[in-house]
């Protein structure tokens, strides 16, 4: 039953944030059991660092991207909102999508495109880079396509968060103008030139959250998150320091955050 099923999420997000707010760090439970169900079935996820059983996932190719987002079922954003709070996504995400931890994405005004693949990548599997993955993965595999996609156009239609954009000269440089000696194409040529994403899945990055933001950056760079396709945000993150991933989620992060 649905409407059973995040009892034990709520909880966790509560602990989990609980954490973030006391030691003011990245929540990194070392054992944390997710309960949910399916149509009276029951699903266990064990987030074991270093410990997470993972499904086998197809990569991406470009055609298949496009495919996949062509195939995407005709949204009823009405029906995304009302899902968003039976799945208790609000508890993590926040009631309009406005993530109130620095440690979780915020979903308002994401283009539809992205949000869907990111639960088709959950949900297979592809997208598995920590144990916080976990949680959303268990979230996925309760959904269907046409939820993924109401979801999705709930989130889109939402206000976009204001982000800082505050930024040194080179941050600024690397956004508009990318570093060709680093082979960095210009981020904004791609997440547009205000952060508010580009065409296809070329996600919106203003007002996404802080840590978070340096945390899939990292990700990117060392390899653990690998579900983009061809490979180009990997390519992108490899070389770049910490220092200049904390410059560009400072000039990202939402207003308030500031
Ligand atoms: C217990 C907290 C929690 C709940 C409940 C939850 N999420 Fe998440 N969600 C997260 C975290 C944490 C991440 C980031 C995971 C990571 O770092 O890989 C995330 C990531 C995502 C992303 C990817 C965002 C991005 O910018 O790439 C999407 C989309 C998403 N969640 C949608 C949902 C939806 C839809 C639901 C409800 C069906 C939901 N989430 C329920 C915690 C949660
Ligand atoms: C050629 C296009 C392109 C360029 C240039 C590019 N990106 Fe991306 N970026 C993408 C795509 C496509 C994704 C979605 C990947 C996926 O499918 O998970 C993405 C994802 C991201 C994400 C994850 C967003 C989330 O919500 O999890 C961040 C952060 C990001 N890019 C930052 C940057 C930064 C910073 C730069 C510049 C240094 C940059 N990107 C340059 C195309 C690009």
């Amino acid at each position: 039953m649905r409407n059973s099923l995040p009892f034990l999420l709520g909880v966790l997000s509560v602990a989990m944030s609980g954490t973030l707010c006391a030691a003011d760090t990245v929540p990194n439970p070392q054992s944390v059991v997710v309960t949910v169900s399916k149509h009276g079935g029951a699903t266990q996820v064990q987030m074991l660092e270093g410990h997470t059983h993972l499904s086998p996932a197809v990569p991406w190719t470009p055609a298949r991207v496009s495919q996949a987002l062509r195939e995407m079922p005709k949204p009823n954003e009405q029906r995304g909102k009302a899902l968003h709070g039976e799945m208790f996504c609000a508890s993590c995400h926040g009631v309009a999508g406005e993530s109130l931890s620095d440690n979780w994405p915020s979903l308002a005004g994401q283009r539809a495109e992205y949000t869907y693949k990111m639960l088709l990548d959950y949900q297979s599997g592809l997208r598995h880079e920590n144990e916080t993955a976990s949680i959303m993965k268990a979230e996925a595999e309760l959904l269907t396509k046409q939820d993924m996609a109401d979801l999705a156009a709930f989130y889109s239609a939402q206000p976009l968060p204001e982000a800082t954009h505050i930024a040194d000269a080179a941050t600024t440089r690397m956004i508009r103008k990318g570093e060709a000696s680093r082979l960095v194409t210009p981020c904004a040529s791609c997440h547009g030139l205000h952060g508010q994403g580009g065409i296809n899945e070329s996600p919106a990055l203003a007002g996404l959250s802080r840590d978070y933001f340096i945390r899939t950056m990292q990700h990117f760079r060392d390899g653990k998150r690998n579900n983009d396709s061809v490979q180009a945000m990997r390519a992108f993150a490899t070389p770049l320091t910490d220092a200049e991933i904390i410059a560009l989620a400072d000039y990202y992060a939402p207003v308030a955050d500031k």
